[in-house]
């Protein structure tokens, strides 16, 4: 139980990453802040357990969990999503700031301006703005006995490393919340805020089922990626839990990938 009574609050966890990373934390003993556009769990993934909401599932199951609606992208959504975290739970410990988005594969070419700010509104300022209101409440509240004030993880992509084919305003917006999350390490270190970010590789959420469902994109995927699977929301959500965790005190502005050794070549 890494994680009684510590309050987390996970942005898009009606779905993949968010969802897993909301049981697993719940399943260690946090309180949980579930938030995302909707309430009701997104078909489209790899779910098996989807007519539950993440919420309602995390209470099934013994821990105890609310949702708040909140676009991530937007500044009024997330400030009230961390003061009604606060209001209900009485502080906040752990931010996971993993909502984000995916448009289409094509090049810079045929991407639209659109998609290039829909892309990085999401993505990148989400982000921006998760970080934010977490760090403002974090410095107001009494820190932990070890010194903590909180601890902030950051989904962020192996987009944000390198060059993705296809993909240009999604590694851009990766490669924001990559930097992001260094230069707060190093603005909050002294305030013991710890500030990470997971980088992924693909995954078999809803977000890649139309690559992984096309047989031809599927093979190019299972080649770039050494180990002998595509990874899961699961194996996304253990390492979560080890950033969000006592054990990576000394851990921060650190980007860890977990992709099956995609990037290690
Ligand atoms: N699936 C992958 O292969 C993969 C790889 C690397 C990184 N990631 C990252 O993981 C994170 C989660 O993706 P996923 O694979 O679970 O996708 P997903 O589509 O299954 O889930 C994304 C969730 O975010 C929510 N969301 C979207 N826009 C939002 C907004 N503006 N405000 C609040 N919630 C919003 C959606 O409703 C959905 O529930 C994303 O940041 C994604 O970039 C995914």
């Amino acid at each position: 139980m890494r994680f009684k009574d510590q309050v987390a609050v996970i942005t898009g966890t009606s779905s993949g990453n968010g969802r897993a990373i909301a049981l697993a934390l719940a399943g260690e003993g946090a309180l949980v802040v579930c938030s995302d556009l909707v309430k009701q769990a997104r078909p489209g993934g790899y779910e098996t357990d989807i007519e539950t909401d993440t919420d309602d599932l995390i209470k099934q199951q013994g821990g105890q969990a609310i949702f708040i609606k909140a676009d991530a992208s937007k500044a009024a959504d997330i400030e009230q999503l961390v003061q009604q975290a606060v209001a209900h739970f009485g502080r906040l410990d752990i931010m996971v700031n993993n909502a984000g988005i995916f448009t289409a594969l094509k090049t810079i070419v045929d991407e639209t301006e659109e998609e290039y700010d829909l892309t990085m509104n999401v993505n990148a300022k989400g982000v921006w703005l998760g970080c934010k209101y977490a760090i403002t409440q974090m410095l107001k509240q009494t820190p932990r006995a070890d010194g903590c004030r909180g601890r902030i993880v950051n989904i962020s992509s192996i987009g944000g490393l390198v060059g993705l084919a296809q993909e240009p305003s999604y590694c851009a917006s990766k490669g924001a919340v990559n930097n992001l999350t260094r230069q707060l390490a190093v603005d909050f270190a002294a305030e013991r805020i710890n500030i990470n970010a997971i980088c992924p590789g693909f995954l078999a959420t809803a977000m890649v089922r139309p690559a992984l469902e096309n047989p031809e994109i599927k093979a190019a995927l299972d080649a770039l990626t050494p180990w002998p699977r595509i990874g899961t929301a699961q194996d996304v959500a253990k390492a979560v839990a080890f950033m969000a965790s006592d054990d990576a005190q000394w851990m921060t502005g650190s980007l860890l990938t977990v992709d099956g050794a995609f990037t290690a070549r």
